[in-house]
C-alpha cells in the first residue's frame, strides 16, 4: 500500500509515523519522487510541497520517517540548514537531499555532514528511482549501526544513593536544555521507580520485550514508551512482585539497536550487579555513570564497581557522582577519604538538598532548570554525558551528524 498523505493527516495517524516523506519546491520534482516512491516498497509516504525550512518545522514536530528527501534549492545557507534538521530528527534518518547547485564541494560538505546523496535538478523518475533504492538498502541491519543514538548508564553503588534521581534528571536535562530525543528506560522490571518518579501508569510492554525478544518491532517503542514530552519517552515497568520476571539477556542488543535507532540518547537507569542484564548492558555502554553517597558501604561497593569494570572488556570510562553529601552529617565520609578508598577521583559532587530535589518530583518532572547547586550538577552531567569524554575534540554538532553516516 502507497498512500499519499498531506501532514495534518500524517500527524492524524502518528504514530505510525510515513516511512518516506519528501519535500519538494517545485511540482516537476514532486511528480518524479511520486512515480518512484509508488514503485518502491516504502509503507506510508507523504510527499509534499516545501523547502528544508518546511522539512524542519515538519520533524521538529513530528516522528521522522526511514527516507527523506530535502529541497535545498532557494536556501542561502544549505549547510547550516542541514545542521538543523540533524537537530530534529531521529537518529535512524537516512536522507537524501536535491537542488539546483551542481557543486562538487557542496556535495562533499553534505556526504560529510552525514547526507546520504545529492541529485541536481532537474529530478528525472530514473535518477531518483537509483538514489531512493540505494537509500532503502542502506536503511538495512549495515548501515544502522553507524547511526546509533548514545547508550549512557546510571547505575547507584548501591540503593538510596540517587541513581534514579540522577538518571531521571539527567534525561529530562538532556532532552531541554540540549534538545535531543531521549528514551529514558528502566532495567529493573519489578522494583524500579523511573515510572513512579514521573508519573506514569507503566507498561508491560518492557517485560515483553525482555521475556520475547521476537517482539521486539519498529512499532513496539510506540506501544510500550510513555511520553513525558515530544523529546522526553520513557520505557519503564512496574511488574507485581510475586510474579517470576525472566529477562533474557539475548533480547538486550535488540531492544537497545530499537531505542537507539531512534533516539538521540538512551538513558539507562541500569539493572543491580547481579541481574542477568548487568554485564550485557555494561558492555554496551557509551558512558557509565557511578553514584555513590558518602557512606562507607557505597565506598567499598564503588570500589567493587570499578574493579568489575576493569575486567570487562568492552567497558567505558565512568564518570563517578557522589551524591547526598551532607545528608549524615555526622559519620559521613569526607570526599577525600572517599578517592582514597576508591583509588581514583571524584568527577562530580552533588549535595544533599532535600528541598529542591522534592520540588523537582513535586513538578512531576525532575526538571531542575539548572537552579540550585543540585541542578546545576545535573546540568553539568547532563553536558559530560551528552557531549562525550574531553578526549573526543569534535564539537557536538559534527557527533551528532554522525548518527546518520
Ligand atoms: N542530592 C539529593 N538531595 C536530596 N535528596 C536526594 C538527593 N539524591 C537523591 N535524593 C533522594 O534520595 C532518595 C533515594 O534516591 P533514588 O534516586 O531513589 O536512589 P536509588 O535509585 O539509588 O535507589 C529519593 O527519595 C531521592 O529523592
Ligand atoms: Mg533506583
Amino acid at each position: 500500500m502507497n498512500e499519499m498523505l498531506e501532514p495534518a493527516a500524517v500527524a492524524a495517524a502518528e504514530p505510525t509515523a510515513a516511512s518516506f516523506c519528501a519535500f519538494a519546491r517545485d511540482e516537476e520534482s514532486r511528480r518524479a519522487i511520486e512515480q518512484v516512491a509508488g514503485e518502491l516498497p516504502f509503507g506510508r509516504t507523504m510527499i509534499t510541497a516545501g523547502t528544508i525550512r518546511t522539512a524542519i518545522e515538519y520533524l521538529g514536530a513530528h516522528r521522522s520517517p526511514k527516507v527523506l528527501m530535502v529541497d535545498l534549492s532557494g536556501s542561502e545557507l544549505p549547510l547550516t540548514e542541514i545542521d538543523e534538521l540533524a537537530d530534529v530528527c531521529e537518529p535512524g534518518v537516512t536522507v537524501v537531499a536535491f537542488g539546483e547547485q551542481n557543486d562538487v564541494g557542496l556535495f562533499r560538505e553534505l556526504v560529510a555532514r552525514g547526507v546520504g546523496d545529492y541529485l541536481v535538478k532537474p529530478l528525472s523518475p530514473g535518477l531518483v528511482h537509483e538514489s531512493l533504492l540505494r537509500a532503502l538498502q542502506g536503511t538495512g541491519a549495515g548501515r544502522r549501526m553507524n547511526r546509533l543514538g548514545r547508550l549512557v548508564g546510571v547505575l547507584g553503588a548501591r540503593g538510596g544513593v540517587g541513581a534514579t534521581m540522577i538518571a531521571c534528571g539527567t534525561a529530562h536535562a538532556i532532552a531541554t536544555s540540549r534538545r535531543r530525543r531521549v528514551c529514558l528506560t528502566d532495567l529493573e522490571l519489578q522494583s524500579g521507580t523511573v515510572a513512579l518518579t514521573f508519573d506514569l501508569d507503566p507498561s508491560h510492554g518492557l517485560r515483553e520485550a525482555l521475556e520475547s525478544p521476537e517482539r521486539i518491532d519498529s512499532l513496539f517503542v510506540d506501544r510500550a514508551a510513555a511520553k513525558v514530552s515530544e523529546l522526553l519517552h520513557v520505557l519503564a515497568a512496574e511488574e507485581p512482585l510475586d510474579e517470576d520476571c525472566h529477562p533474557h539477556p539475548e533480547a538486550l542488543s535488540p531492544l537497545l539497536a530499537e531505542l537507539r535507532s531512534r533516539f538521540h540518547f538512551v538513558v539507562l537507569d541500569m539493572p543491580r550487579p547481579g541481574s542477568p542484564l548487568f554485564l550485557p548492558c555494561l558492555e554496551q555502554l557509551d558512558e557509565l555513570v557511578l553514584v555513590a553517597d558518602p557512606s562507607l558501604a557505597a565506598m567499598r561497593d564503588s570500589l567493587r564497581v570499578l574493579q568489575t569494570l576493569a575486567k570487562c572488556s568492552g567497558a567505558c570510562h565512568p564518570t563517578v557522582v557522589l551524591n547526598r553529601i551532607g545528608a549524615y552529617r555526622t559519620g559521613e565520609l569526607d570526599p577525600k577519604e572517599f578517592e582514597n578508598g576508591i583509588g581514583r577521583k571524584i568527577d562530580l559532587r552533588i549535595p544533599f538538598d532535600a528541598k529542591t530535589v522534592a520540588a523537582a518530583l513535586n513538578a512531576g518532572q525532575l526538571s531542575f532548570a539548572e537552579r540550585g547547586p543540585v541542578g546545576q550538577a545535573i546540568g553539568t552531567l547532563a553536558r559530560i554525558v551528552s557531549r562525550g569524554p574531553a578526549r573526543e575534540p569534535r564539537p557536538l554538532i559534527r557527533r551528532l551528524l554522525a548518527f546518520w553516516r
